[in-house]
């Protein structure tokens, strides 16, 4: 049996509007397995930035049960979950969130430091990452040095660089020219074809289209549409 990395079950989660408390996520059921590429598709407003924030453990659910490779994550604090977050999710966001002041090494090996690794082992992780990528000879540049898309390469490649249980995108081609976000999304194949598992979160179903497997979000209920089995 393939092993399942994210298994969300009956999952709701609202927000506080003075006393009431509004729906967003609905019941929502979810199941990623080890080594898949699954695009999550809805419009403004459905739910997609608040599931991102259940699944990339940076906000606790109402009630329902989600495991994130074997952890019971409904059963953990807020407390707990940074350290969760750290070891499992790689987040790739669609404003990159490089530190501007460093430069591609420093902002790909930073996240490494903080979890103790020692200087050169994480340079070492480092180098072999940027080659696999393409971005090799631009780790003395600073993030303003560089074009949209080997911005987003570096934030790819810090986020790969702590080898997360999965890589979790929100809009990762976002603001990118359709060139540069085709080949991020040929990168992510890439990545996929070598063994990581990838949840990217996109209201574009062009982009969508990149992954093996699409469930849309409508008003906060996930429907497993299989747009990509044509
Ligand atoms: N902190 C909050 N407090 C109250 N309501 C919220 C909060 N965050 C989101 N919502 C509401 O929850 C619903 C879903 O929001 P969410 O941000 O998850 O949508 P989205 O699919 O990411 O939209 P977009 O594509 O515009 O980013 C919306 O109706 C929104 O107004
Ligand atoms: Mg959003």
């Amino acid at each position: 049996m393939e092993e399942k990395i994210i298994e969300i079950k009956a999952v709701n989660k609202g927000y506080q509007l003075g006393d009431d408390t509004v729906p967003v996520l609905k019941d929502i059921d979810f199941t990623v397995k080890k080594g898949e590429f699954v695009a999550i598709l809805g419009p403004s407003g459905s739910g997609k930035t608040t599931l991102m924030n259940i699944i990339g453990c940076m906000d606790l659910l109402d009630s329902g049960e989600y495991y994130l490779n074997g952890r019971a994550i409904h059963e953990k604090k807020e407390s707990e979950l940074t350290q969760v977050r750290n070891q499992e999710i790689g987040f790739i966001f669609q404003n990159y969130q490089l530190i501007p002041t460093y430069n591609v090494m420093q902002n790909i090996i930073m996240p490494l430091l903080i979890r103790g690794m020692g200087h050169r082992e994480a340079k070492k992780k480092c180098s072999e990452i940027v080659k696999l990528l393409g971005i090799a000879h631009r780790l003395d540049h600073k993030p303003n040095e560089l074009s949209g898309g080997q911005k987003q390469r570096v934030s790819i490649a810090r986020a790969l660089a702590s080898e997360p249980a999965i890589l979790l995108a929100d809009e990762p081609t976002g603001a990118l020219d359709s060139a540069s976000g085709q080949e991020v999304l040929k990168l992510f194949d890439n990545l996929n074809r070598l063994g990581n598992t990838i949840v990217m979160i996109t209201h574009d179903l062009k982009v969508a289209k990149a992954a093996q497997r699409i469930v849309r979000i409508e008003d906060g209920c996930l429907i497993e549409k299989h747009l990509n089995a044509q």
